[in-house]
């Protein structure tokens, strides 16, 4: 029988995040972040994207010095965490599992509770990881490589998703248009640096899904026809149009994500609007939803970039809002590996 501790006060949380091809821990006090490190995979880049059993694999060889640096950079002992943290889901079997097995084995020899964290939710409670907070109800875009959706949130805990993609996710749209232009995997980071040296001056097709829902797979194959169509005309083209290229990808797949947001204010009459996940990174969709904050007197909010792709600080903090819930997580819950699961 797991049998816990008596605690006092404020939680030591330490929280994991495994869930794709980032390892990373962090520490909180309450809601006070003490550290957040985070090891990055870099075998995918050569591969083209991620491969599931190296990524699984890596996670087990990197966990604990991820730990043990987290710890000394918040200049704590294990002996002090009374509650671990890890990403329940959704994500890639092999590597949740990873996470998982190891925030569980730590909670039993410390006895301490662990509570699981749904991904995704914790890209969005992000924005509480520092000042300024968003005030409930807003609305939230997150946009990552494997999710976009919108949802409003009423409370920390209390979410329900207005709209999502029904092919591609906004990350893979970045990732696999960049990869038509030769560009290493994650293409995202890549295309925002070039836009930024170039002008949106091609075209391509938006998709067209009612209500909030998105689509990305025609625009795709809008970039892929026309890449086709100019290449045989002429081979250097992608060499020669390189930054006009990325700009035009990058303000088209802008163009979508803000017409969906408009679209939710017009709906829900709600103005305090966030943009949380990795591709809320994008320098372009921070200045577009500036503007429209401007144009149409919202109050938006962006993630320090330094939350906006996986880490565990964003698992932790919304580990805490669970915690004040005393919503744990039992030692034989299973890994979701699916949004849906949750
Ligand atoms: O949230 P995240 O780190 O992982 C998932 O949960 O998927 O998001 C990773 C995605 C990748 O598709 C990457 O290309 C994209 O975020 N990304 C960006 C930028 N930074 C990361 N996309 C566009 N512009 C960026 N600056
Ligand atoms: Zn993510």
């Amino acid at each position: 029988m797991h049998r816990f501790k008596k605690m006092v006060g404020e939680p030591n949380i330490l929280a994991i995040e495994s869930s794709c091809d980032d390892t990373s821990v962090a520490i909180f006090t309450g809601n006070k972040l003490l550290s957040n490190v985070v090891s990055s995979q870099l075998d995918h880049e050569e591969l083209g994207g991620v491969v599931p059993e190296l990524a699984s694999r890596a996670h087990v060889q990197v966990i604990q010095s991820v730990m043990q640096k987290a710890l000394k950079e918040a200049h704590f002992s294990i002996k002090q965490i009374n509650c671990i943290a890890y990403t329940q889901g959704p994500g890639l079997l092999g590597s949740l599992i990873v996470g998982a097995g190891f925030a569980k084995g730590l909670a039993m020899g410390l006895r301490v509770p662990t509570i699981g964290v749904n991904h995704m939710e914790g890209h969005v409670l992000a924005h509480f990881i520092e000042e300024p907070y968003p005030r409930f109800p807003f609305i939230c875009l997150t946009v990552s490589g494997g999710h976009t959706q919108l949802s409003i949130y009423r409370n920390y805990l209390d979410s329900e998703i207005l709209g999502q993609t029904i092919d591609d996710a906004a990350g893979e749209a970045f990732d696999k248009t960049g990869k038509m232009l030769g560009l290493p995997y994650p293409s995202g980071p890549l295309i925002d640096r070039y836009a930024n040296l170039g002008e949106a001056k091609f075209e391509f097709a938006q998709s067209n899904v009612n209500g909030l829902d998105f689509s990305f797979s025609g625009f795709k194959t809008s970039v892929l026809y026309f890449l086709k169509k100019k290449m045989r005309e002429n081979d250097q083209f992608i060499m020669e149009n390189h930054n006009d290229l990325c700009a035009s990808i990058q303000s088209t797949i802008v163009d979508m994500l803000i017409s969906k947001i408009k679209l939710a204010i017009d709906m829900t009459g709600i103005k305090e609007i966030a943009i949380a996940g990795g591709v809320s990174a994008n320098s372009g969709l921070r200045k577009r939803l500036n503007t429209l904050s401007q144009e149409y007197g919202l109050k938006s909010y962006t993630v320090p970039i330094r939350y906006c792709t996986d880490n565990a600080a964003m698992i932790g903090i919304t580990a805490y809002h669970m915690y004040k819930q005393g919503q744990f997580t039992p030692l034989d819950a299973p890994v979701l590996t699916r949004q849906t699961s949750f």
